[in-house]
């Protein structure tokens, strides 16, 4: 059987630390292009690679001389949409990294050239195949949560700002700070597990202390690169709540930088019968029996879920998976992302 033809737009931090990785793992999978507008990534992203492949510095050149089967865009927030829509249009399966694009109107053409096409589309939500999250679908699948009606999610670092000066913290080419790069990693994941409510109102805040800081305490603030002197026009805290339609809420909170004890991510969620926690991909169940409160710590084994996130996709497009993820999804997630910069921007609460 032939292999499937991949190509990789975006040759950057985590095209080569997840995404080149996981598709070494797939027998059925080759990668036959990259593209990346510096040119100076590609010669060591191709030396990564271990073998030669055609290298590109316009992804449009890349789609009409290669026709791969499937794309994997890895390129920064602002051009999700543009790459995307036109490797979809090329007639690629795409698997995009998050955020899904910077404004809903992007993720909604996304939808668009994705309905056209007929292909596959996916954006990454790799947090919703951490062990945990398997777990998590279990018991609620089974019944033994109750209702989730309430709860926390968050990242918050202590210094961990992402290429600070460069597009990370450029409004314009990210769509903002934390909270679109870190939010839609774990309120995607509560509403995941809360049955995708349908949010009615949301209200933020966001503030920026820290941009002349050079400190980092955090493995994450290596993605991106620096730029001495560039542009911090983000935030680096959002905290905030939604509401959604069924009278159930989400609070929220993420940061690049904030004086904190120590960094975490977690998804809290209450349910009538059961609460649990993810933090940091741990997973602790909250109940009662025999008339005591208790406390239950789930072994999970550590794993980033982007590895599984993108054999999933190659099912979905070439072997009939049901997939976990639908661009609705996203185009909900942004919208809440974006009122949620205009709450702040107001001091209003936004109705969706
Ligand atoms: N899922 C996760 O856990 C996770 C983690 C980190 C980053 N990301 C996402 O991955 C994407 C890339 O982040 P990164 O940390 O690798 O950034 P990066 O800056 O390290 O890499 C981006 C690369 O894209 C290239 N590029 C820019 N514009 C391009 C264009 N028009 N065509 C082709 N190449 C272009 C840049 O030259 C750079 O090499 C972002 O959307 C980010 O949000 C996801």
């Amino acid at each position: 059987m032939n292999k499937i033809k991949t190509a990789i737009v975006g040759c950057g931090g985590i095209a080569l630390n997840a995404h080149l990785p996981a598709i070494q793992s797939l027998e059925n999978v080759e990668i036959v292009a990259i593209c990346d507008s510096n040119p100076a990534k590609l010669d060591p992203f191709e030396e990564k690679i271990g073998y030669r492949v055609e290298k590109f510095t316009d992804y449009k050149d890349l789609l009409a001389k290669i026709k791969p089967d499937a794309v994997h865009v890895c390129t920064p927030n602002y051009v999700h949409s543009e790459i995307a829509s036109a490797a979809l249009l090329a007639g690629a399966d795409v698997l995009c990294e998050k955020p899904d694009a910077m404004t809903a109107v992007q993720v909604e053409e996304m939808k668009a050239a994705r309905d056209r096409s007929g292909k596959t589309l996916l954006v990454m939500r790799n947090n919703r195949f951490l062990d945990a999250s398997d777990v998590v679908r279990s018991l609620i699948k089974e019944g033994k949560t109750g209702e989730l009606y309430t709860g926390r999610c968050g990242w918050i670092r202590r210094r961990g700002i992402p290429g600070a000066g460069g597009w990370f913290t450029t409004k314009a080419q990210s769509g903002g700070g934390p909270l679109i790069d870190l939010g839609v990693h774990f309120i995607d994941l509560a509403m995941h597990f809360m049955g995708s409510p349908k949010p009615v109102a949301v209200s933020g805040c966001t503030y920026c202390k820290f941009a002349d800081s050079t400190i980092s305490d955090s493995v994450h603030s290596q993605f991106g690169e620096k730029v001495a002197g560039g542009t911090f026009d983000v935030e680096d805290l959002s905290i905030g709540f939604i509401r959604f339609a069924d009278g159930r809420s989400l609070q929220i909170e993420f940061s690049w930088a904030s004086n904190i004890e120590e960094e975490k991510n977690f998804v809290e969620l209450r349910g009538e019968k059961l609460g649990f926690t993810i933090c940091n991909d741990q997973l602790t169940v909250y109940g009662e029996q025999t008339g005591h409160l208790t406390d239950t710590k789930v072994h999970v084994g550590p794993n980033f879920g982007h590895a599984r996130y993108i054999r999933h996709f190659y099912d979905v497009a070439y072997n009939g998976a049901e997939p976990i993820y639908d661009i609705e999804e996203g185009i909900n997630m942004i919208r809440i992302l974006n009122a949620m910069y205009e709450s702040a921007a107001t001091g209003k609460e936004v109705r969706l």
